[in-house]
């Protein structure tokens, strides 16, 4: 009998396994992902205002807001000393996870990096919204789920090269028929080594920036204080009867409890008080001479206290970036969907504000 069987199928050329459905089905995810996160870094160190204590949505006004409501308010009240050094490390980390992503660089890493940035926020900034499921960080949290189990899967990925270069004369054949996703520990140790570097040199320069911080005077962890202008050249008119209220309606003076004086809130400026009515934090502005609008300070998205910013005439939410106008109260930028509640103000002939008068 002759052995007739079939010829073997020849052995694949050695190299990386094919990429996997799944890790194409990612590359979306990743896309998404990676861009966001790379932005948001990168958005946060090219901002000078992100390191400026007196910028509302800087990261010192940040932390302040998301103690208020966070369950873990007593870790935060330690890290609030160091505002500087955790902003540079939440921008560094951010861009590391998110360059790391778009181009498959220990992409589980980086993956349970970005789970653990979104829980960060998710526990701080985004603890109070309601529905839960309105906050984004909750939402990124589990988006960097299928990553953190998967990884590329192979697809669109530097990690093969990589790990070639990483060793020379082991790598040519090591990869072959194996599924890329599937990594050991010591891999896994080995992928960490530039992400570790990054954080090294993210705690350096952020311990460098905390320390020149605190040589400049400025006491490391100074908060946000509300804007309040207690001095500058008298209003034009002060001690006049300016009775105009929100919008610029007249309004009879005698109505509500003293907030101050008009001296103190020159034209541009804001002055922060307490809303006799609601007992809210809340702002009297002078966005043009003889002219005087309120509007409580409470953002309506998820009732952080917003800040005003003089050189905008603007409002900022430091907990999402909501911004309001200044003038107005109207919102210009969400995530916030409506403007700031409207105050009634007068001024009495004396020049003392008063509010806590009839809703406009
Ligand atoms: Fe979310 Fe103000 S609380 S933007």
């Amino acid at each position: 009998m002759s052995d007739r069987r079939a010829p073997r199928e020849p052995a694949p050329p050695p190299g990386p396994s094919p990429a996997s459905t799944t890790g194409w089905g990612l590359v979306p995810l990743r896309l998404f992902l990676g861009v966001t996160f790379a932005f948001a870094g990168g958005q946060k160190l090219a901002d000078p205002r992100f390191f400026r204590p007196s910028y509302p949505g800087s990261i010192q006004a940040q932390l302040h807001a998301a103690a208020a409501g966070s369950p873990i308010r007593p870790l935060l009240d330690v890290v609030a000393h160091f505002p500087v050094l955790i902003g540079v490390v939440l921008a560094l980390g951010q861009l590391a996870v998110g360059a790391a992503t778009l181009l498959g660089l220990a992409p589980r890493l980086a993956a349970v990096g970005g789970m653990a940035i979104s829980a960060a926020l998710f526990l701080t900034v985004s603890f109070r919204d309601s529905p839960y499921y309105l906050g984004s960080d909750i939402v990124f949290l589990f988006a960097w789920t299928p990553l953190a189990l998967v990884g590329t899967g192979g697809a669109w990925s530097l990690d093969v090269p990589w790990r070639r270069l990483a060793r020379p004369g082991h790598g040519r054949h090591a990869d072959h028929g194996r599924d890329p996703a599937l990594i050991g520990r010591r891999e896994v140790l080995q992928r960490a080594r530039p992400i570790a570097l990054i954080g090294a040199v993210a705690l350096l320069a952020g311990g460098l920036a905390e320390w020149i911080a605190g040589r400049s005077g400025r006491p490391p962890g100074a908060r946000t204080r509300a804007p309040s202008s207690s001095t500058g050249p008298p209003m034009a008119g002060a001690g006049g009867p300016a009775t105009t209220g929100p919008g610029g309606q007249a309004t009879a003076p005698g109505a509500g409890r003293p907030i101050g004086r008009v001296g103190a809130v020159p034209p541009g400026q804001a002055l922060g008080f307490t809303d006799p009515a609601t007992g809210d934090p809340a702002y009297v502005v002078q966005p043009s001479a003889g002219r005087l609008v309120a509007f409580d300070a409470i953002c309506p998205h998820a009732r952080c206290r917003v800040g005003y910013v003089p050189g905008a005439s603007e409002f900022v939410c430091p907990c999402h970036g909501s911004r309001f106008d200044g003038r107005t109260g109207a919102l210009l930028a969400g995530p916030a969907t409506v403007g700031l509640t409207p105050i009634a103000v007068v001024e009495s002939p004396d020049g003392t504000i008063y509010a806590g008068g009839p809703r406009p």
